[in-house]
């Protein structure tokens, strides 16, 4: 196995760092980063955009959802997600798409739709995936796990400056609120919750430094393939 076909997955919860530490293993690595998180806010901006009311999403049907014209298009680094053919963008992040998106994706329907997207990219490229169920569901034979955590106050303070809003006392609790709200929803739903996959690593960053994370998954990558702890066949 070489590494430019490896095929790693980064599970935690909302503000662990996921996605950030998944783009800079990827880089490093010469790999493609897939979001999977930036597929459940597409769908859920694409059902914002219709006017379908929130309580219909619960019974949403797959020829409805498979209509949703959503494509993951090859870009430097990774992949960019499309709606109707055109780029989202910083829509994805918006305070109504993160308001909806834990209800949709906890949508049976809605992860279907999701699965065959998330798995042919995996085909032709080595791939760095960050989201809740990577290791669990969507590539449960991936060559490296890896489960990131992070303190709840740890999370909400990186979610904020992230976002550039104050991180005073009250913001950093009003935050650790709608995180936990999150987690719960992630990991309280019946279908695919957030769990640790039993073969994962696991990393709590709460008092690592980014580089210091990111140079734990790589150094773990390589020394896997060096190695030869990664088979041959891995995709989904
Ligand atoms: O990682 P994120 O904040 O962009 O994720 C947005 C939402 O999508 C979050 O509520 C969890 C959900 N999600 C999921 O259920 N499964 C994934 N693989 C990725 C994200």
């Amino acid at each position: 196995m070489n590494v430019s076909r490896l095929l790693i997955t980064i599970d935690g919860p909302a503000g662990s760092g996921k996605s950030t530490t998944a783009r800079e293993v990827a880089r490093v690595l010469g790999l493609a980063h897939l979001d999977s998180g930036a597929l459940y806010r597409a769908l859920t901006l694409a059902l914002l955009r219709t006017g379908t009311p929130e309580e219909e999403w619960e019974g949403l049907e797959a020829g409805t959802l498979e209509d949703l014209d959503i494509a993951l298009e090859p870009r430097e680094g990774g992949f960019e997600v499309l709606l109707e053919g055109e780029s989202v963008g910083p829509e994805l992040r918006s305070f109504e798409v993160t308001r909806g998106v834990s209800r949709l994706a906890g949508v049976a329907a809605v992860r279907r739709r999701l699965i065959d997207l998330q798995r042919s990219v995996a085909e032709e490229v080595g791939i760095v995936a960050d989201g809740r169920d990577m290791g669990t569901v969507i590539f449960p034979h991936a060559h490296l796990k890896v489960f990131l955590t992070a303190s709840l106050a740890e999370r909400a303070r990186r979610r904020l400056l992230q976002e550039a809003r104050p991180a005073d006392p009250a913001g950093v609790r009003e935050e650790i609120e709608r995180i936990r709200q999150r987690d719960e929803a992630d990991a309280g739903r019946e279908i695919a919750p957030l769990r640790r996959p039993p073969d994962a690593i696991e990393i709590d960053t709460t008092s690592l430094t980014f580089e210091e994370q990111v140079g734990r998954i790589v150094l773990e990558a390589r020394r896997r393939v060096a190695e030869g702890l990664t088979g041959e066949d891995c995709a989904g």
